[in-house]
Parts: C-alpha cells; sequence; structure tokens
C-alpha cells in the first residue's frame, strides 16, 4: 500500500469484522503506520528521533505498531500515559512528559517514573524547583506563533495557554538557576493539523535563537501538527518539504553551537490518523422539509471531532458502488443536536443496513470516546493484510459498569 492511502476495509471485510465484533468499530490498518513511520523517519536527519504523542491513540496494540516500526519515544500528558508507555516497553529516557496545569502530586508520580518533565509555565517551573532541586528539567516554550487545522487547536501565540513566552524568559532562566535545575531540552509545539511549511519554520526558527542562550542542551523538541487528510480529495501533506525547510536553520545551530543536537518531533495524528476508520451501520433514514437524514450507529461519544471542532471526515457508504447519489445529513445516535458527522455530503443509495466509513479516525477518535449516553467504547480491530486482531473487545454492562467505579449502593 502506497504511503498516500487512507486506509478504507473492502466491503468484505467490513462485513466480516461487524459480523464478528458489532458495529460500530474502529479498523486500523497496520502497513498504513508503518508507511507514515518510515515517511517521517526518512524525511528527517539521522539524529531525529520520533516521539509519537501517545494522547492521539493510546490503544497498546498500536502503541506496539508503533514501537516495532521505529518510533523512538512517546510523548505523554499524564502518569497514566507514562505507566502506559512504560508497559509496552519504552525506557523512561524514551519518555517525556508535557503536562498542563500540574498539580504537585502528577509531578511527584512522573518523577518516580523517573521521566523528564517538561515544564510549560513559570509558576510551575518555581513549584518544580522547590519540590525537586537540583533535578533535569526541560522547557516548553510559546515562540509566538501558532500554527493548525482550527482555531480549537492552535497551542502558540499569545492567547495559548501553552509554553513559556519569550517575555518571561529570564525569569526561567533564573529559576533554573536558583533551584540548580539541569536545563536538557527545549521544546514547543505549536498547533495540530498544519500542512504549510511557513509558520512551522518561523517557529523552529525562534526556537533556536532560544536554544542558542543555553549550554549543553541534549535535544530541541519541535512538537507535532503535521496534518492529515480528513477527505481524500486533499493534497497528502508534503512532509519532507518540513524536514528541507529546518535542515539548514538546525546546521547552523549545530556550527554556532560546536557540535551536534539531537532533534526531536512529537507527531500523533500524522502517524495514526489515516490509518484507521470507524464502521457503522445505517440504522435509520428519515427527513424534514429542510433535510434528509442518514442516522447511524455511533455517535460523538466515539468519535466527537466533528462536533467539537467541526471537522470533516469524509464518510463513504460501504455497501454501495453504483447507484443513485443522495445529498444527506449523517447523524449519529447520541441525544444531542450536535451529534453530527456531516452535513450536505453525497452517499449513494443509503439504506437501513448498509455499513458506512468514516475516514481518517484513527486519531483523536477512540482515544477521545466516552459512555455518555452510557453506550460502550467501540471495538477496536488491527488488520494486517488478511489478518485480524481484535485489540479492544467490545464493552459488555458488566465491564462498563466495572470501569466506571461506582461505589456499592
Ligand atoms: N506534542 C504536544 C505537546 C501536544 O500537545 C500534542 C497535541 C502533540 C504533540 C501531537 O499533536 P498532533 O501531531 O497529534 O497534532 N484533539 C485535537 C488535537 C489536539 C492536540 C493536542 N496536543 C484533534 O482531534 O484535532
Amino acid at each position: 500500500m502506497s504511503s498516500q492511502n487512507v486506509f478504507i476495509p473492502t466491503l468484505d471485510q467490513a462485513q466480516t469484522i461487524t459480523a464478528q465484533y458489532g458495529s460500530p468499530v474502529f479498523v486500523t490498518d497496520k502497513q498504513t503506520i508503518v508507511d507514515r513511520v518510515q515517511t517521517f523517519k526518512k524525511s528527517f536527519s539521522k539524529q531525529t528521533k520520533i516521539f509519537y504523542a501517545v494522547k492521539a491513540n493510546f490503544n497498546p496494540h498500536v502503541l506496539s505498531v508503533l514501537k516495532e516500526a521505529g518510533v523512538d519515544g512517546i510523548d505523554t500528558v499524564s502518569p497514566y500515559e507514562i505507566a502506559l508507555a512504560k508497559q509496552c516497553g519504552f525506557a523512561p529516557t524514551q519518555i517525556i512528559f508535557t503536562g498542563n496545569a500540574s498539580s504537585d502530586q502528577e509531578l511527584k508520580e512522573v518523577m518516580q517514573h523517573e521521566v523528564l518533565c517538561n515544564i510549560g509555565s513559570i509558576s510551575e517551573l518555581e513549584r518544580f524547583g522547590r519540590l525537586f532541586n537540583g533535578a533535569d528539567v526541560s522547557l516548553r516554550l510559546n515562540p509566538g506563533v501558532g500554527d493548525g487545522e482550527n482555531q480549537n487547536v492552535i497551542t502558540g501565540g499569545q492567547d495559548s495557554k501553552f509554553g513559556i513566552i519569550q517575555r518571561d524568559m529570564p525569569i526561567a532562566k533564573a529559576l533554573l538557576s536558583k533551584y540548580n535545575l539541569q536545563l536538557k531540552g527545549i521544546h514547543c509545539h505549536i498547533g495540530s493539523g498544519f500542512y504549510e511549511t511557513d509558520v512551522f519554520a518561523k517557529a523552529v526558527y525562534l526556537i533556536l535563537e532560544q536554544a542558542a542562550t543555553f549550554a549543553n542542551l541534549d535535544f530541541i523538541d519541535f512538537g507535532g501538527g503535521f496534518g492529515v487528510r480528513y477527505q481524500r480529495s486533499k493534497d497528502p501533506i508534503n512532509v519532507p518539504s518540513f524536514g528541507n525547510a529546518i535542515v539548514d536553520m538546525v546546521k547552523n545551530f549545530e556550527a554556532r553551537n560546536g557540535k551536534p543536537i539531537e532533534i526531536r518531533f512529537e507527531p500523533g495524528k500524522y502517524l495514526v490518523s489515516e490509518a484507521t476508520c470507524l464502521l457503522s451501520s445505517i440504522t435509520t433514514r428519515k427527513s424534514t422539509e429542510e433535510k434528509d437524514f442518514v442516522c447511524i450507529d455511533t455517535g460523538f461519544h466515539h468519535l466527537i471531532r466533528p462536533a467539537l471542532y467541526g471537522s470533516t471526515h469524509e464518510i463513504i457508504n460501504l455497501s454501495k458502488t453504483v447507484g443513485k447519489k443522495e445529498r444527506v445529513t449523517v447523524v449519529g445516535n447520541v441525544c444531542e443536536s450536535t451529534d453530527v458527522f456531516a452535513d450536505n455530503i453525497e452517499l449513494i443509495d443509503p439504506n437501513e443496513g448498509d455499513i458506512v466509513a468514516i475516514l481518517s479516525a484513527g486519531a483523536y477518535g477512540a482515544s477521545m470516546s466516552s459512555v455518555y449516553n452510557l453506550r460502550p467504547y467501540a471495538a477496536e480491530v488491527i488488520v494486517d493484510g488478511d489478518a485480524m486482531t481484535l485489540t479492544r473487545a467490545p464493552q459488555s454492562f458488566d465491564l462498563m459498569f466495572k470501569g466506571l467505579g461506582f461505589t456499592q449502593l
């Protein structure tokens, strides 16, 4: 399979999988993930490391595919993500923790895991210093620019809560020395789902300028955010052009610095999004005088991106290759008006019982799922050629109830 493919199972595969594990179900293609890791690796220099952002998809089987494919480490945001990464065979040195508003308790847990903390605020740096005098640390900077697929997922610039802004760098430096903290790395992450190199390259330039003011850094980490195709009609992102955009800047930095430096990236969605689709079945057709609805047996409890960000995941009717194209609105089964997957799209002859595929659902799909309306999580399956592995079982009522942790009545 080409590295440019968005994964879509065959109707045969879809029927077998839904018959065996029920509908809805997430289906992931192993080879697509492997291809993405390889494309990413080839686009940057040898000393570049990939720290996969596990928040995008924390299925341990997906992690194991990524590890086997050559991912070097894991970017985490919580102690449980760290515990999972360790369980999947990543050493503490292969894990970075970039917390947000971390409590003392959380920081202590991370340090017990012997994982490097990446701190993104002055007040947290002060608390970290008081708690762990002399410890290794990394700093998340806000380079003052941001980019992403929409306003909701931009994490750089003056409107963003993330990272230490340039104005505060003298304070950060004073705290490092006050608490004898050993600065190992400089980090930024300017947003999620960018497609052009210009803003990204600007952030790289600004971060390198900051990095040049520190001696003895082990690494510089430019975060993730590489965009994916939610619609196959969109051109794939040109990751090698990101590589080209930064290679000279990093070389200049190294020349100034007098030695090579490890460069890290933290792609999440780029590595996993296009490898997975969410299969769902049409349960109901209905119309008003304004709209023609196709109602399916999943909802924003399984894929919240359309409801939360207005993301437009392509949807196709797998059950039909020929037939009349209809203009419809695809809605889910949650009792909320915002549970809309796609408005005014074309589907071929959509009928009750047909299987639809919602594409590029591998990142922030299952990982942002909930049991709202007490509907269970969707099962997850990985396909590898003809082989098929159930990686997350359908959730029975008992399993769900245990997971919710209610105490005895
Ligand atoms: N590194 C850090 C520090 C991050 O905060 C994130 C994502 C990443 C890396 C990975 O970003 P990615 O390569 O996946 O864009 N739920 C939203 C995306 C939120 C991203 C949060 N941070 C969505 O579905 O678009």
